[in-house]
């Protein structure tokens, strides 16, 4: 990755008319529905984006959709990258750089999540305060970082408490159920055994996904402001657990989005 290819990257989705976005949204996976609210969308499909890395996993369209949402001109991605389909870190960081190349100053992220913490229930929303990367890399580690930014990130509040504070107080005026908690990152795709369940409950993590903490890192690299949900798609209980299937999770995900799709529209008005 360089500064150049950044440039072209962002030059070109300008010259398709994503003019100054200020709002970066990255959907998970079964997450994709919000997009149906953009007001004229403008489309860019990641394999026409110069330098993008390209979508693999078939549920994920894999395109970048731009327009106005509750008055704000965002920038929405639907399918991201995971390391589990074969990405290197940068790869699965490269948009995040690119939206912010286009000018965005805050950044929502949402995934499809397991709940470890056996008081949450799946339907659920986590609205993620920390995280512990498991994905054992950093999108950070490469030779160059230093013409990026800083290279030793301070990660002591990663998620921004202004939107953070929103959220909740959006979530208790409109009745839906939101916890607060740790999420942790694995790279997957197998899903967990239970001795994993009980390591990830043993070292304080609340939910299990495979993704947004790379894309966090990156966002405090930038000193982009983030706000993350977990939409909880199964229970994650090693003493009881039961096999997981994709589909469901997807199916979950689905049902559980408008309360997601809530949170971030009103999210969006009050920025
Ligand atoms: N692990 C367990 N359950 C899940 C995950 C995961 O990574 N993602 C969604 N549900």
């Amino acid at each position: 990755m360089t500064k150049k290819q950044l440039r072209e990257s962002s030059d070109y989705l300008k010259s398709k008319g994503f003019e100054s976005p200020e709002i970066g949204i990255v959907l998970g996976t079964g997450l994709g529905k919000l997009v149906d609210y953009i007001e004229s969308p403008k489309i860019a499909h990641y394999h026409n984006i110069p330098f993008f890395p390209l979508a693999t996993v078939e549920f994920h369209s894999g395109k970048l959709i731009y327009g106005t949402l509750e008055n704000k001109k965002v920038v929405v991605m639907l399918g991201r990258f995971h390391v589990y389909e074969g990405y290197e870190f940068d790869d699965v960081t490269y948009p995040i750089r690119v939206m912010r190349e286009l000018g965005i100053k805050k950044l929502f992220i949402s995934n499809a999540a397991g709940a470890i913490n056996l008081n949450f229930n799946k339907g659920d929303i986590m609205l993620i305060e920390d995280h512990i990367n498991l994905q054992g890399g950093s999108p950070l580690a490469f030779k160059n970082v230093a013409n990026f930014g800083v290279r030793f990130v301070d990660m002591s509040q990663p998620y921004d408490h202004d939107m953070g504070r929103k959220i909740k107080d959006i979530a208790q005026r409109e009745s839906i159920t939101l916890h607060e908690g740790v999420y942790a990152s694995v790279i997957g795709p197998q899903l967990e055994t239970k001795a994993e369940y009980r390591m990830l409950k043993t070292i304080g993590a609340d939910a299990v996904g495979m993704s947004t903490v790379p894309e966090v890192i990156v966002a405090n690299h930038l000193g982009l402001p983030v706000v993350a949900v977990s939409v909880l798609t199964d229970e994650c209980d090693p003493d009881n657990l039961k096999p997981v299937h994709i589909d469901e999770i997807i199916k979950v995900a689905g049902e559980t989005e408008p309360k997601m799709i809530t949170l971030f529209m009103e999210l969006i008005k009050e920025l």
